[in-house]
């Protein structure tokens, strides 16, 4: 196989790959509670719940096609069916977990006035664009824990150069505030 063929292969294998390095590596300890920003099919929601001891999750996601969207409509499509497809697909998923989860269907600023002080952890994985990777950790952060963990997806996808909003976010965040930065891709996390 061609190289570039290959190592587009193993990126992709290595974002299939449950559990993720945030829950092996990032995140640990008893009665957890945490929020998943972006949760689609609910694949990586299952994972956090099947591999961490988890009190309660906070599961944000509006399923909604909105203007800003752009990489949902160059993977979803245009129309709401893909998403509204997901969300059921989601609900059933983690139908197991429901007594752990709580859904919140809005964009991940505005669901941010639900969600409690003192999280165990952040796992960003929504809107992609810095801009909005930028505002989900300035809403979040503050509400994790000392010793609670900020982390996401894709903080490097080689094959997929949409992603690189997110290395800028974390890192200019990372920089900014002097905190430091730890990255097994394809996730990042940082320890408050
Ligand atoms: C890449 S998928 C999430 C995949 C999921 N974390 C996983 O690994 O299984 C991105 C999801 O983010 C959601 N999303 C888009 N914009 C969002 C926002 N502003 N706030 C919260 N979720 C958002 C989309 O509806 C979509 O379901």
């Amino acid at each position: 196989m061609e190289e570039k063929k290959l190592v587009d292969l193993l990126s992709d294998l290595k974002h299939r790959i449950f559990p993720r390095p945030f829950e092996r590596l990032a995140v640990s300890g008893k009665r957890l509670v945490g929020v998943e920003i972006g949760v689609y099919k609910g694949l990586h929601a299952a994972s956090l719940l099947e591999h961490l001891d988890i009190e309660r999750l906070y599961l944000v996601d509006p399923y909604e096609m909105y203007r800003e969207y752009e990489e949902g409509k160059t993977h979803y499509g245009i129309d709401q069916d893909p998403l509204y497809l997901a969300r059921k697909e989601a609900a059933e998923r983690l139908a197991p977990h429901a007594s752990k989860v709580t859904w919140v269907y809005k964009k991940s600023v505005e669901a941010s006035s639900e969600i409690p002080e003192g999280l165990d952890f952040v796992y960003v994985d929504g809107n992609h664009a810095e801009a909005f990777v930028s505002a989900d950790i300035l809403s979040f952060y503050p509400k994790i824990r000392p010793g609670g963990v900020l982390g996401g997806h894709d903080f490097y996808n080689g094959f997929c150069r949409e992603h690189d909003g997110v290395i800028r976010a974390v890192t200019k965040f990372a920089i900014q505030h002097d905190l430091p930065l730890q990255v097994e891709l394809p996730d990042w996390w940082i320890r408050k």
